[in-house]
């Protein structure tokens, strides 16, 4: 027979880490707008997230601009890379139709306008997809917008990059993304995924806050303590599936990162 008490502690603990958890809108509320857009960062805030992330690349001519991949095809239509194109080409592209007529028009945006829809007291975590070299413009547009480590992290699965951070940014915090895929047991050859250890100690030895690791991790408490112990924060990426949320959230995650923040929060209601 179940201990009643051991039930009625499960059940306050995981009260109180829903309770604190973060729900933080993946590319915006990208499930139901275009994703890295105004419309979509918007949205996000609307649907009641804690924190928008957004993913940036430097354009030709040097600028910050928003959106997840190297080339504007998936998202506009237009087949080109962005470090070849300039602001002013990228902004003639429409990055809205392919979600729906209605979100036509809606641009490439610039991360500064990002920035200005941040609400106060909120976050965004700014993904950089790219190597160190945008670190410099990066800054510059953070202190237009008067953006502070309380209003910005930044997340990144390039290491070098997020150490250039550090270096040039020291007060922000730094997440470092960590997909995980496992290994095929079939292929010898295989690529084996890091284990959580190296992940840490790479994390460590780069002075950053935290991981934000891909849901599909096969992370053990054990694993979780030794995240704690080493004083990194702990993050995952990115969960639709409330019985998936509610895993992480039992592990004790600061935020989980979802394309359906108003949804995914309902659904996680007590
Ligand atoms: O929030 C982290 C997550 O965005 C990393 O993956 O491919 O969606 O940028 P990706
Ligand atoms: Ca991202």
């Amino acid at each position: 027979m179940r201990c009643p008490r051991r039930i009625a502690l499960f059940i306050a603990v995981m009260t109180a880490r829903l309770a604190a958890v973060d729900i933080v809108a993946h590319r915006g509320a990208s499930h139901d707008a275009p994703e890295n857009t105004v419309a979509s960062a918007r949205l996000g805030w609307s649907q009641g997230a804690d924190a928008v992330e957004t993913d940036i690349h430097l354009t030709k001519d040097g600028r910050v601009i928003v959106c997840h991949d190297k080339t504007t095809k998936r998202t506009t239509g237009h087949d080109g890379l962005i470090t070849a194109m300039t602001l002013a080409e990228l902004r003639a592209l429409d990055a809205g139709r392919w979600k729906g007529p209605q979100f036509a028009g809606e641009k490439l945006p610039l991360l500064e306008e990002q920035l200005a829809l941040i609400p106060a007291g909120k976050t965004m975590l700014v993904e950089i997809k790219t190597g160190p070299e945008i670190v410099p413009e990066f800054r510059r547009v953070l202190a237009a917008a008067g953006a502070t480590e309380r209003s910005v992290t930044v997340i990144s699965f390039n290491l070098e990059t997020l150490k250039a951070v550090r270096r040039e940014l020291p007060a922000f915090r730094t997440l470092y993304l960590m997909g995980y895929k496992a290994p095929d047991a079939k292929d010898p050859k295989a690529k084996r995924p890091p284990s959580i250890d190296d992940v840490i100690r790479d994390a460590k030895s780069a002075g950053l806050t935290g991981l934000d690791l891909q849901y599909s991790w096969p992370l053990t408490p054990a694993d979780v303590k030794r995240v704690r112990d080493a004083g990194l924060e702990l993050h995952v990426w990115t969960v639709d599936d409330p019985a998936v949320a509610r895993h992480w959230i039992g592990l004790g995650v600061a935020s989980v990162t979802t394309n359906r923040p108003g949804w995914l929060r309902g659904q996680l209601k007590p």
